[in-house]
């Protein structure tokens, strides 16, 4: 887990980072929307346990949670769920229907307390109202971001992600051919059948982005992009269908990947 940061007056990232070795950084954020109504936007990976549940109450109380919500039902948005909707009682899981019916298989989903979503729908939160969102690109077609109308920020889900070179909390800092080739090759990677996309349909989907005339965008990862250009990222979407497919490591790249992670052997005292 890494230090939570506040990337807007309303907006807390609970970030933390998976480590692709040889290959880079992924960031993972859950945020905390500080609406009258508070909303927990997804809930790490569970590796992080007991450090996501510290770093949440370190921000807020999590009874004063009224939403958590669930982005789509991977591993690395639903780590600390079960545990948050404990600790807060009050707060209802926004979410599709197929996520919330699909995760009781494996966890105990107060299925009473779950709110379905679907993308066009509007969800009052207290001061403000949020939108739910299809993602342009996406690894699980359950995925539903989110605007929120009274400040145009995007919750965008996996998409606008990117495997960076070092974690950092601000996207403006990374090189900007890094960042478009990073962003690129996540979106190749995460959404294959990107490449046998209509051309022109994928065109629409991402002027269906541009109408919602997003003020900041806020993906699972990404850092909390401050100063970056929608203009620019939806660019690079837009390149994903005639870029070069992404290929997964073979058994040799795994193996040199593995062998990075193995702690090197202390060398025996004379
Ligand atoms: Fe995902
Ligand atoms: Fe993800």
């Amino acid at each position: 887990m890494d230090a939570p940061y506040q990337a807007a007056p309303d907006v807390h990232v609970l970030p933390t980072h998976l480590t692709l070795p040889t290959m880079g950084v992924l960031p993972i954020n859950a945020y905390l929307l500080l609406a009258e109504e508070p909303v927990l936007i997804d809930a790490g990976i569970g590796a992080d346990g007991d450090e996501f549940l510290e770093a949440l109450a370190s921000i807020i109380d999590p009874t004063a949670l009224r939403w958590v919500w669930l982005t789509h039902d991977d591993a690395d948005h639903t780590g600390s769920i079960e545990r948050v909707l404990e600790l807060a009682p009050h707060a209802r899981l926004a979410t599709r229907a197929f996520s919330a019916l699909r995760m009781s298989s494996w966890w105990p989903v107060p299925l009473h307390r779950v709110h379905a979503i679907r993308a066009g729908d509007r969800l009052p939160v207290g001061d403000r109202t949020l939108r739910a969102v299809s993602p342009p690109l996406y690894d699980n077609p359950l995925s539903t971001g989110l605007l929120d109308e009274a400040t145009g920020a995007l919750f965008s889900a996996d998409s606008f992600g990117a495997l960076l070179p070092e974690a950092t909390q601000d996207a403006g800092e990374v090189p900007e051919d890094v960042l478009t080739g990073a962003m690129r090759a996540w979106a190749s990677s995460e959404s294959p059948w990107a490449h046998v996309l209509d051309r022109q349909r994928f065109a629409q989907v991402l002027d269906g982005v541009r109408r919602l005339e997003p003020t900041r965008i806020f993906s699972s990862h990404l850092p909390a992009a401050s100063g970056t250009s929608l203009e620019r990222f939806l660019q690079v979407l837009e390149s994903v269908p005639d870029a070069e497919p992404a290929v997964p490591p073979s058994q040799e790249e795994f193996a040199r990947m593995v062998a990075t992670m193995v702690a090197t052997p202390p060398v025996p005292a004379e």
